[in-house]
């Protein structure tokens, strides 16, 4: 899993170029949808809060087995499984495609190629055998790559170049080969050791990061894990503090940094550590570079980085995930 991680700019870098592949420029559509489950479905949180107020559209993460009852055929869907065989992703597709929204399927296979294939749609067709959530790269970059091609947003190409860039030295920094010492992802882990993690996004830049550190800590980790974001934490999680903060040692609560976060959230992370947080171990995770690409894929890397350490330490085995395969088996039945 670790070597698989601190591959993740060359996997967005060949995620891209497999989008760029996806035809020529389009008109832009009413709204854009990505549909996707767990490790395929964060590549569409990361595409929403990068996109949120750069281009004229809405763009709407499905979770589910069906649409909201606005589709239509102005609008444009990336339908996103690792294995292709994910059934609420399957069923939201089989949706979009009766709304008569434009489709663009992104997997290695299954079921959703199959039906790709025969609905005549575009597919992108990303490398099989890895683990779903080891393939962000190849699951956002191709919505990346398209979105540039299609002519939807300004500016990725460099973004893409800074991301890959900035990733390949921070894998480098945090990698397993840096000992402890000099290494503040394995730090972070070992802090994490026997702790219940909650991670915090500062802003909203950070807001999928934090989401994605929740699900890497549950899946790689094998621990329980909370996230939410400032400022809306505020209105009613901070009063849960009063409590939660009691058991000394439980909690632990990483915030997700980014240099530009506005100065009134700043100010909010500071005074929700001085009144509810008391002395609950607390920990600040800062992004790196410039484009708001690079700077959430820098925390998403730092926080799959810690995951993966902190299954060492816990001496479990980051890869296989067993709950969701016996769900998943069972529901087949
Ligand atoms: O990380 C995982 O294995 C899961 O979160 C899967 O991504 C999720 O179950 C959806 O499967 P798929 O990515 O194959 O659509």
């Amino acid at each position: 899993m670790v070597g698989l991680v601190v591959r993740t700019p060359d996997f967005l870098r060949e995620g891209w170029e497999l989008g760029l592949r996806l035809g020529s420029p389009l008109p832009p559509p009413r709204h854009l949808l990505v549909l996707g489950m767990g490790g395929s479905g964060i590549g569409g949180d990361l595409l929403r809060g990068l996109l949120y107020d750069r281009v004229g559209f809405p763009v709407t993460v499905v979770k589910d087995y069906s649409l909201p009852a606005w589709v239509g055929p102005q609008d444009a869907v990336f339908a996103c499984s690792y294995s292709g065989n994910t059934e609420e992703t399957l069923s939201a597709y089989e949706a979009a495609g009766r709304a008569g929204a434009r489709c663009v399927a992104v997997t290695s296979g299954g079921q959703l190629a199959d039906r790709a294939r025969a609905d005549g749609i575009p597919w992108v067709r990303i490398p099989p055998g890895l683990p779903p959530r080891a393939a962000l790269g190849y699951l956002l970059g191709p919505m990346l790559g398209a979105l540039h091609r299609w002519g939807w947003m300004e500016g990725l190409e460099e973004e893409l170049g800074e991301a890959e860039a900035v990733l390949r030295s921070l894998s480098a920094r945090w990698g397993p080969e840096v000992p402890t010492l000099d290494n503040p992802a394995k730090q972070l882990a070992r802090a994490l050791v026997g702790r219940l993690p909650v991670v915090y996004a500062a802003s909203r830049l950070s807001e999928a990061a934090a989401l994605r550190w929740k699900t890497q800590l549950n899946e790689n980790s094998k621990v329980y894990a909370t996230w939410n974001v400032f400022p809306e934490l505020n209105h009613n999680e901070t009063v849960g503090w009063a409590l939660a903060g009691q058991p000394e040692g439980l909690l632990e609560v990483v915030v997700l940094r980014d240099p530009e976060d506005p100065p009134r959230l700043v100010r909010r992370v500071e005074i929700t550590r001085q009144v509810a947080l008391g002395a609950t171990g607390f920990h600040e995770v800062w992004a790196h570079g410039r484009g708001r690409l690079t700077r959430v894929l820098s925390l998403v890397l730092f926080g799959d980085l810690v995951s993966v350490y902190l299954a060492y330490l816990n001496e479990v085995d980051p890869t296989p995930v067993a709950a969701i395969d016996e769900l998943k088996r069972r529901l087949e039945t």
